[in-house]
């Protein structure tokens, strides 16, 4: 049984943000439409046997076409902000050079709905489509698209920056790196295992060069970036300490040591002993990854156990499942709201004065299809009473955005999990929306925030 939701809601200080979040592919369809290139999820989900059922984002939830429809709906849940984010190739077909102006009207038209309606626009630059072209020259494994990438921001900024003032560069550089081509379970499919790790250096690189381009075009730029952080769990049993730290070290710190402090965690535990990785990392380079920053965004759904690593294992560590017998979404993932709570007042102690403010980005759960969903709403409840908690204990959290506004394309899984406060019918062929018990409970909850 889920836990009911509590009936007394925490407070938030008035500024609080109250969002919600999405991603250019696994909502916006038209994926060949006006001059739009393809992207690496445009080729991979061709590929037999990768993504459940043969799903594709072609249509998804159509809303390349019906965005106003959805803005509608956004107003109507009394949204602060919205986060989505801008489909690189639908700007610029090739990742770099000649521009597709009709790629960048759409994103015009859309933030200025977005403003219309009183939503403060808070597009993500990189959610894991880039532009085949770019992917044939090597993608994230090229340093060469670290510069691409700055180049895109500042065509996007030069044209949104009068209207946009809150960033994030990247959606989850570390899922993107293991699962992009380190298990090759999600585009661009590759399966280097450790030798991924250069798309985390060149993922950050390219982040800091659209930090400059963003400050360089939009005044008073507040620019974050959107990590996926998982608070580690394991036993007192010395080996399991040693490798829950090597998980931490892979998860966690090695994107968030070089952003905040300007410095790689020791990798030997992975066995890349040179601090240049074996000269992946350049001179200089630090300092443009380091670029202050005004958010660091949070995506959290659940903590990762961690144990010794079996015979053979090939990591330093194993991932196991936690003993107690957590509730969980449909996905199957625990439902660990003190997770939350122990990541943000973590971070806090970890980094101190380094920290810039914290943003949840990202958070929610699959439920089963239908519109009753009390699970929803209590997960929400619980994990926004999380945040509560952690700023109660000395965390600075300034926004919240709920994973998703919509059902979407959930990558390799299709439309097979649900995740919107929206429930999106796929087969009619108007995608019909219609907003969750779910909804009506976030709906209410903002309304009392602003009491
Ligand atoms: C993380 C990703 O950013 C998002 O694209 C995905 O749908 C959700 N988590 C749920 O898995």
């Amino acid at each position: 049984m889920p836990t009911p939701p509590t009936s007394e809601e925490p407070t938030f200080p008035a500024s609080f943000v109250w969002g919600a979040s999405t991603a250019a592919y696994q909502i916006e369809g038209a994926a060949e439409e006006d001059g739009k290139g393809q992207s690496i999820w445009d080729t991979f989900v061709r590929r037999p046997g990768v993504v459940l059922d043969g799903h594709t984002g072609d249509i998804a939830c159509d809303h390349y076409h019906r965005f106003p429809e959805d803005v509608a709906l956004m107003r109507r849940l009394g949204l602060d902000a919205y986060r989505f984010s801008l489909s690189w190739p639908r700007v610029l077909p090739t990742g770099e050079g000649k521009v597709e102006p009709r790629g960048l009207d759409f994103y015009d038209r859309l933030v200025d709905a977005l403003l219309d309606a009183g939503v403060t626009p808070t597009p993500t630059l990189f959610h894991w489509d880039l532009p085949q072209a770019l992917e044939d020259g090597g993608g994230w494994l090229a340093r060469d698209t670290a510069y691409r990438f700055g180049e895109y921001a500042a065509v996007v900024a030069e044209r949104l920056g009068d209207r946009v003032r809150r960033w994030i560069t990247l959606n989850e550089p570390f899922v993107h790196m293991s699962f992009g081509y380190g298990f090759g379970v999600h585009a661009p499919g590759r399966a280097l295992l450790l030798d991924a790790v250069p798309v985390a250096h060149h993922q950050l690189l390219g982040h800091g060069l659209a930090v400059a381009a963003l400050r360089a075009a939009v005044p008073n730029a507040e620019v974050l970036i959107a990590n996926n952080c998982s608070p580690v769990r394991t036993t007192s049993r010395p080996e399991d300490l040693a490798a829950a730290e090597a998980y931490d070290t892979l998860h966690n710190r090695l994107f968030n040591d070089p952003l905040l402090l300007g410095r790689y965690p020791d990798l030997s535990a992975f066995g890349v002993a040179d601090p240049s990785w074996g000269g992946v990392v350049r001179d200089g380079d630090l300092e443009i990854v380091a670029a202050p920053l005004d958010g660091l965004g949070i995506n959290y759904y659940n903590p990762t156990w961690i144990s010794a690593p079996s015979e053979g294992a090939g990591l330093p560590f194993d991932m196991v499942e936690p003993q107690e017998p957590y509730e969980r979404t449909a996905f199957g993932w625990p439902v660990v709201p003190d997770g939350l709570t122990e990541l943000l007042v973590g971070l806090d102690r970890r980094y101190g004065d380094a920290l810039p403010p914290l943003w949840i980005t990202e958070n929610g759960c699959s439920q089963p299809a239908g519109l009753d969903d009390p699970a929803r709403i209590a997960y929400l409840s619980r994990h926004i009473a999380a945040v509560r908690d952690a700023m109660d204990q000395g965390a600075d959290v300034r926004g919240y955005f709920t994973w998703s506004l919509l059902d979407n394309f959930e990558w390799a899984e299709g439309y097979h999990q649900r995740f919107g406060l929206v429930e999106v019918d796929f087969n009619s062929p108007e995608r019909t929306r219609t907003p969750r018990a779910s909804f009506d409970w976030y709906r209410k909850f903002i309304a009392a925030q602003r009491q």
